[in-house]
């Protein structure tokens, strides 16, 4: 109700309701380079588009006459009850869309009751975050480091830090095919940014590296050095202030490239990450049937079917289409979770529809980052939130367990 006397009272809110002007507003905000980062996607960005086009072949259909005039919005993960069924996607190098981007976005999550996955490539310590958080649910996101006692090191800390489940991203063992990055030609400027968690552990803790790999050597353009240098000095009373030389951040981000991602990565290396860890453990990324059978196999905890909102695979099936196998494959063994494409309410009643138990929000906060901060972080929690009761009701659902397939009524091919 807010959000419309808001709108009596003719003020204009920062935050568009609106997804298209959100995402045009969130955009026309940030930086060029940021812009073409968060906004773009591989290739002809085809896997991006079908995200959305598998959103708009499937369609709720409402039941009249089933009181719902109160409604749960609430789901139960790994015991623990999340007040919505959203969570915030990890994202990288987030302060490129506000500065102290990953705390504000933590706390916004938490005051709205979103949980919130901290991204390994986040620009604040994952200690940090995880205070930022810690009034809700929050969850750590893993790049499988190709050096195993970086891997332990990150989820030691994150253990220790109070973080509840371990995501696993194994959709980006390598960088897609990102055309509009490579034309404005900053990833190097990206590399230095994302990289506060290795910092603390591959400078401070001095882990093995060098030799491990010796003539590893990635060129190290003067961006990167830069977006470094900036990074350390903005870092408002961060462990690594003034801590750092230029040559020795140099130093950093080199090592950053050679360990943030193990391309090799099977599924014999799985018991690896189990013995590392009694947090449960998601797998993200996963779209193939046999794969989501294989993960309930071999005792993974839970599954999140996602494209990587269409950052990887040009073409690529669109992730709401995939949903639907991997919950068959899967059956009640673990729960599966959804993100990439998810832009309101209604696009969440699908998902759930369809056997989710709960999605992630991606571009769609970062663009309230931008605009605004945390407030802007919440707006967008709340805008969704409200869009997701609202079409619960009118659709004559009490609660979220009362989703299923006979919501839904799809297009015949
Ligand atoms: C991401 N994503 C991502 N995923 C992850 O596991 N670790 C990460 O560090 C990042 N970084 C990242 C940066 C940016 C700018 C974007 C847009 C996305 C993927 C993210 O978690 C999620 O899967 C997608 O954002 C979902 O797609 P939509 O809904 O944003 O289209």
């Amino acid at each position: 109700a807010g959000i419309f006397t808001a709108g009596f009272a003719g003020r204009r809110p920062p935050v568009p309701v609106a997804a298209e002007r959100l995402e045009l507003a969130g955009l026309a905000a940030m930086r060029p380079r940021a812009r073409a980062y968060v906004g773009g996607g591989a290739g002809m960005e085809r896997t991006m588009a079908a995200n959305r086009a598998a959103f708009d072949r499937v369609h709720i259909l409402p039941r009249m006459l089933r009181n719902a005039a109160r409604r749960d919005l609430s789901v139960e993960l790994f015991g623990r009850r999340h007040a919505l069924p959203f969570l915030l996607a990890p994202i990288g190098v987030l302060d490129m869309a506000h500065r102290g981007a990953d705390l504000a976005a933590a706390r916004a999550a938490a005051a709205e009751g979103a949980g919130f996955v901290a991204s390994s490539q986040s620009c604040f310590p994952m200690e940090a975050i995880a205070q930022a958080a810690a009034a809700g649910p929050r969850w750590f996101q893993l790049y499988w480091s190709s050096r195993d006692a970086l891997t332990e090191s990150f989820l030691r800390r994150a253990e220790a830090a109070g973080y509840e489940a371990v995501v696993v991203t194994l959709d980006t063992t390598q960088l897609g095919w990102r055309p509009q990055d490579l034309d404005g030609a900053y990833l190097p400027f990206l590399r230095g940014r994302g990289i506060a968690n290795y910092l603390s552990d591959t400078v401070f803790r001095d882990l093995p590296f060098e030799d491990a790999n010796p003539g590893e050597r990635a060129p190290i353009g003067p961006g990167a050095v830069a977006s470094v240098a900036e990074m350390l000095r903005a870092w408002p009373g961060g462990p690594l202030r003034g801590l750092l030389s230029l040559p020795e951040a140099v130093r950093a981000v080199r090592r950053f490239i050679a360990l943030y991602s193990r391309p090799d990565l099977s599924w014999e290396d799985l018991p690896f990450l189990r013995r590392c860890t009694r947090l449960p453990i998601l797998l993200k990324g996963v779209l193939h049937p046999e794969d989501a059978a294989r993960a309930a196999a071999v005792g993974m905890d839970g599954l999140i079917v996602s494209n990587h909102g269409g950052r990887q695979v040009d073409g690529a099936v669109g992730a709401l289409d995939a949903l639907p196998g991997v919950v068959a494959a899967v059956g009640n063994r673990m729960p599966v979770l959804f993100d990439s494409g998810i832009r309101g309410g209604a696009d969440i009643v699908k998902a759930l529809a369809l056997g989710a138990r709960a999605v992630l929000l991606g571009r769609p906060y970062v663009y309230g980052l931008a605009l605004d901060g945390e407030a802007g972080v919440r707006a967008v929690i709340r805008h969704l939130a409200a869009e997701l009761d609202l079409t619960l009701g009118l659709a004559g659902c009490p609660s979220i367990a009362a989703l299923g397939p006979d919501t839904l009524w799809r297009e015949p091919f």
